[in-house]
């Protein structure tokens, strides 16, 4: 019965546990404070008594369950979880519930993932990793998304040593198969994977793997696109361009990936200024930052509907 649930729910056995634990302490505390209130209406046992007393509980049980996840780190779960339970009932919005000002998600493309309870994401990245291990740490006891896979192109770049640290399953991509093979798209299978991320990944995505993947495919840019984007734009170059430039200032764009280079629907931009005394290591400085802040916040928004 573990192992069905397990698969349902795309979660580890140790988290079944924890999550029927959930289900039992928060039924029990719903049953509770239902009588508690019942006892404070001072209504006779009866037919209207019990209307009353399964309409509290219908309330009560949701707001009782998400309480009780939150020492059991399974709010995400239930979150996940109880608004699935709305929508079937017809309560709730399909919106993705991101509203604030800066934000631009259209959720006609966001991903749907609604069958299954949990994301299997990959990152590709050919750097440093920064960003990676600020997604791995986001994400790491959270049942409704898994790092499950670091893709790299460059043999020896820091992201690797992250993996390994993180015993996080990596490959290590040719040019010749990404670009004229399958693109990896059976391995990428074979770890279940339904999200992308790019984080500081420096290749093109071909698009055999963008129609494998259909809005799926989300990368972080260095500035605000459209401007300073494009083939060769990466990194430092992108710094450089815009000092070069006299930009007053520069940001971050995360946005979906399609054909052309840094060219797909933006999700979220932020933006940081760019001073006089500002050098490409100093702007770096202000934009890893920024993307810190921002990326694993966005992404969650994304993934978790
Ligand atoms: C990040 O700043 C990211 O925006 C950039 O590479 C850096 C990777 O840093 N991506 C691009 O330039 C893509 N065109 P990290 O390895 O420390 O995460």
């Amino acid at each position: 019965m573990f192992e069905k649930l397990q698969k349902k729910w795309k979660v580890t056995g140790l988290q079944v546990l924890v999550i029927l634990c959930t289900f039992a302490i928060g039924g029990s505390l719903t049953g509770y404070v239902g009588k508690k209130l019942m006892n404070l209406t001072g209504l006779e046992k009866g037919l209207l008594w019990v209307i009353v007393y399964i309409i509290l509980i219908t309330i009560i049980w949701p707001v009782a369950v998400l309480v009780v996840s939150i020492p059991f780190g399974q709010f995400t779960f239930f979150k996940k979880y109880i608004a699935k339970l709305g929508r079937r009932i017809g309560v709730g919005s399909n919106e993705s519930g991101v509203g604030n000002g800066e934000w631009g998600v259209n959720s006609s493309i966001l991903p749907t993932h609604d069958s299954r309870l949990t994301t299997h994401v990959a990152i590709f990245a050919s750097g440093t990793g920064t960003n990676a291990q600020k997604l791995i740490d986001h994400f790491r006891n959270n049942a409704a998304v898994k790092i499950s896979l670091i893709v790299c192109n460059k043999p020896g770049a820091g992201v690797l040593q992250i993996a390994a640290k993180e015993n996080i399953p990596s490959i290590i991509i040719e040019k010749e198969k990404f670009f004229r093979g399958n693109a990896y798209i059976e391995e990428l299978k074979s770890f279940d994977i339904n999200f992308i991320i790019l984080a500081g990944f420096l290749w093109k995505i071909p698009s055999a793997l963008i129609k494998v993947y259909p809005s799926k495919i989300v990368n972080i840019h260095p500035a605000l696109l459209p401007a300073y984007g494009g083939k060769g734009m990466y990194g430092a170059k992108v710094h450089e361009a815009v000092i070069a430039a006299g930009e007053k200032e520069s940001g971050i764009t995360i946005h979906y990936v399609d054909e052309i280079y840094d060219h797909g629907k933006i999700i979220f931009q932020a933006k940081c200024d760019v001073l006089a005394t500002d050098t490409p290591d100093s702007l770096a400085q202000k934009i890893h930052s920024l993307e810190h802040q921002h990326f694993p916040l966005v992404m969650e928004q994304l993934l978790i509907k």
